[in-house]
């Protein structure tokens, strides 16, 4: 085990402050480099989290294991406009460029990918990035998800506009991707740990 998610606490807030108006994090993160937000804002953002109501999204820390360092944060946003809840979107960000390349990212969304399957018991997962943030994309690909939707010229940054990616993975597939043999398959994690 590399990370270990754990609960979003108050004085994450401070760190999360650092990391949502770096502007290579958040052009990566969200396709907004121009992001700015104060630390009263991401108060009141994550107001309803932080007294534990269930607002259908949920925020995580990410640490390292052997360190107990924060290094960036995670999310799962459940489809609340759906008839029928099905499917919920994951998101990641190691706000700690150190920690990139290590293979924490591909944990983190395995962890989060139980959760969405083996504990919501959801039927589908979506990724959503820009089409040039390779890594994320990679990453996607490398987990299972297949690219389903191309949204083109929809978000502007950077004096110009950038297609959209739009990623899915369903339950079965990851199910037998995980159920594959250690040897035809990337070494996973199947378990969301407490700190
Ligand atoms: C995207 C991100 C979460 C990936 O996490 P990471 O820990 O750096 O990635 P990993 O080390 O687990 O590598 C995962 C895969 O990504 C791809 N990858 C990693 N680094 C790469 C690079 N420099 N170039 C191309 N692909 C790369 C590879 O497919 C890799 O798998 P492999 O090592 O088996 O080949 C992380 O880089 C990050 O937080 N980036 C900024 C925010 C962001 O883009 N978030 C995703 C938005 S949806």
């Amino acid at each position: 085990m590399l990370v270990v998610l754990r609960a979003l606490e108050r004085e994450d807030l401070i760190t999360l402050h650092k990391w949502q108006n770096d502007e290579e994090i958040m052009r990566l993160a969200r396709s907004f480099p121009d992001h700015v937000i104060s630390k009263e804002a991401l108060e009141i953002e994550f107001a309803r989290e932080l007294k534990g109501d269930d607002t259908g999204r949920r925020a995580y820390i990410i640490e390292e294991k052997s360190s107990n360092k924060p290094i960036g944060w995670a999310t799962i946003r459940i489809h609340q406009f759906q008839r029928r809840v099905t499917t919920a979107d994951v998101g990641l960000a190691l706000g700690e460029t150190t920690a990139w390349g290590k293979g924490y990212g591909t944990e983190t969304a395995n962890l989060l990918l139980d959760e969405v399957f083996r504990q919501l018991n959801l039927h589908r997962a979506e990724w959503w990035t820009y089409a040039e943030n390779n890594v994320s994309v990679q990453l996607a690909k490398k987990l299972g998800f297949k690219e389903e939707a191309r949204l083109r010229d929809a978000v502007f940054f950077d004096n110009r506009y950038h297609d959209l990616v739009v990623l899915g993975l369903l339950r079965q597939e990851f199910e037998s991707i995980r159920t594959a043999p250690e040897t035809s398959r990337d070494k996973t994690v199947s378990y969301l740990q407490s700190p």
